[in-house]
Order: C-alpha cells, then structure tokens, then sequence
C-alpha cells in the first residue's frame, strides 16, 4: 500500500506510468468506466475547494466508484476526535481517504493510522495532485519535460514545492523568483536539489524577475494561500514586480503559462494573459480529473 502525501512516495517510473494511464484513461474512457466499481473514497477538507473537490467527486464517478465528502461543517479533523480515531473509522469503511489540511502533520498522522492509502490534496507544504496535472499539461503542450525551464514567480509555497519536487524528478530546469524573505521552504529546496543531481535537472532560487529570461514556461500561483490574513492589497506591495503580465510573457520568451487556480485577475497575472492564447489554465484544471483517476486506479484499482 502506498500513501501520496508528497509525491515522493511514488518512483520516478511509477510516475511515467501514471502519465501513460493519463492518455489511456483520456483515449478509452470505457474502459476504465468500472474500474472502481465498489470502492469508495472518503474526501475531507479542512479548506475551501472548488477543482479539487469537484475533480475528485466527478472523476470517481467516471470511474464507477463513490465519492463521499466530509466538509469542515463536520468538524475540523482532530476536534471532535483525534486524527489518529478519525483514520482508524474511515478505514473501516473506505479504501482511500483524499484530505485537503491545514496542517501536513495532519496528513502523517492520517497516514499513520490508516489502513487505506491517505492522497493529499493539498495542505500547508505540498500540493502533489496539482504537480501531476501540471506536469501533464506541460507534456501535451511540448512532448517532453526533460530539459523545458520552468519558472515560477510569487510566493514560495505548496504549489512551488510540488513543482519543484517534481522538476527535479523529470530533468526539468526550475526558478523559483520570489521576494526576499518569501523563498520556498529550505527543507524542500535541499530536498529537490538532492533529487535534480541525480536526474540531470536544476533547481535555483532567484529574486529578480530577469531570471525568468528564455522560460519555457511561467507558472503564478496567489500571493495569498488560504488560511493566510494578509490581503492581497498588502500583497501587492511585495508581490507587485512579480506579476505575470504580457510584458513579462514577451521578455521571458515563454510559449506556455499555467496557473493552479483560483486566480486574482489583476494581482498575480493579468487578464490578457490568462485569457490569452499562452494560457494553459483550463488544461490543467482538466487535466486534475485525469491526473487524479490515474493515480487512484494505480493505488487501489485493479490495474
Ligand atoms: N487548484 C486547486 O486546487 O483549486 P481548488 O482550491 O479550487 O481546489
Ligand atoms: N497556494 C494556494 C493554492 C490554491 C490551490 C493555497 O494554498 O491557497
């Protein structure tokens, strides 16, 4: 049994096998109409969720298995009961559980406890089923990831992690250009440069947006997760050189520019340019659908 809480759990060729499952699944989605025929999945959040939860509930569906969700008017998991109860129950009953945490401590103790494999999506410090979909995307849009430059602007966060993670993992060339005091998580950083060296990709830490010259790829997330108070007035003040506009689009020379979503029109990114015809935004939220049936088949499907 695996878990899938970093993304690290999987090798590098399992991950190209999901990939592979990706295209199947999309080509010959009869086939796998039944495929989790009898198993059901129990979805928590702790967080607010428009594509992870509809992604999750309707993809499930497609693939003949029960989608059951459990929303923080539950209970914020570990209040009622302790974490380790909550995934003693589920177990009983399910066969996986996906949570969306505040806390990645939250997801260990899950997984710890439970007997069905725990798949985050998404907490404090990763969001891996995001990564998968993304990485995807890039792979339709150029037909290789390994040597593409792929960079990221905004704040070091989740999203910038599982990227980087798996950028190191695929031979892909990553920049996280962050302000000062704003860089990702030092931990997950010398964890992603271990991974590049053995994989022939890079992995750098930049603050100065000239660093996103001959991109392949531009990636914005908020400059506010959930659960942070700032506002994004405030944001703006840090985060403002950072945005991705037309005019870094043409300097950066990239033919792609994904966004995880929800997006802040006018703050992160532009309007021209999400809307624009370098945006792969609607691909990727696609593409989570995907990404997500893949993996649950490769952990508890009978493929
Ligand atoms: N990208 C993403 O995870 O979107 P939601 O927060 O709406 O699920
Ligand atoms: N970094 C964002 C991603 C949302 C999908 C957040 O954690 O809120």
């Amino acid at each position: 049994m695996k878990h899938f809480i970093t993304g690290l759990e999987l090798t590098k060729n399992e991950v190209r096998n999901i990939f592979d499952l990706i295209e199947d699944i999309k080509t010959n989605p009869i086939l796998y109409s039944q495929s989790l025929k009898g198993k059901s999945i129990v979805t928590l959040y702790e967080k607010e969720s428009l594509r992870t939860r509809l992604s999750f509930d309707i993809g499930i569906n497609k693939l003949g298995g029960h989608a059951v969700y459990l929303d923080n008017q539950n209970g914020v998991i570990g209040k009622r009961e302790s974490v380790k109860d909550f995934a003693l129950n589920i177990s009983t009953w399910a066969d996986c559980i996906v949570a969306r945490v505040n806390q990645n401590d939250t997801l260990v103790t899950l997984s710890e406890h439970s007997s069905v494999p725990v798949i985050n999506s998404l907490c404090n410090l990763y969001h891996p089923c995001q990564a998968l979909a993304d990485f995807m995307t890039l792979k339709e849009t150029f037909g290789r990831l390994d040597g593409l430059k792929l960079t990221y602007l905004g704040e070091g966060n989740n999203v910038s992690h599982s990227l980087m993670l798996l950028s190191a993992m695929f031979g892909v060339n990553f920049y996280a250009i962050t302000p000062k005091n704003k860089e990702p998580n030092k931990t997950v950083f010398e964890k992603s440069k271990d991974l590049a060296s053995k994989h022939n990709s890079s992995i750098q830490l930049s603050n100065d947006i000239l660093d996103s010259k001959d991109s392949d790829v531009l990636y914005s997330d908020s400059w506010v997760s959930m659960g942070d108070n700032t506002t994004l007035e405030d944001a703006k003040t840090l985060y403002q050189s950072y945005q991705v506009n037309q005019k870094l689009v043409n300097f950066s020379k990239a033919s792609a520019v994904l966004h995880c979503q929800p997006a802040h029109r006018g703050y992160e990114i532009t309007s021209e340019v999400i809307d624009g015809n370098k945006s792969k935004v609607l691909q990727q939220a696609k593409n989570r659908l995907y990404a997500q049936n893949a993996l649950l088949l490769k952990l508890i499907g009978k493929i």
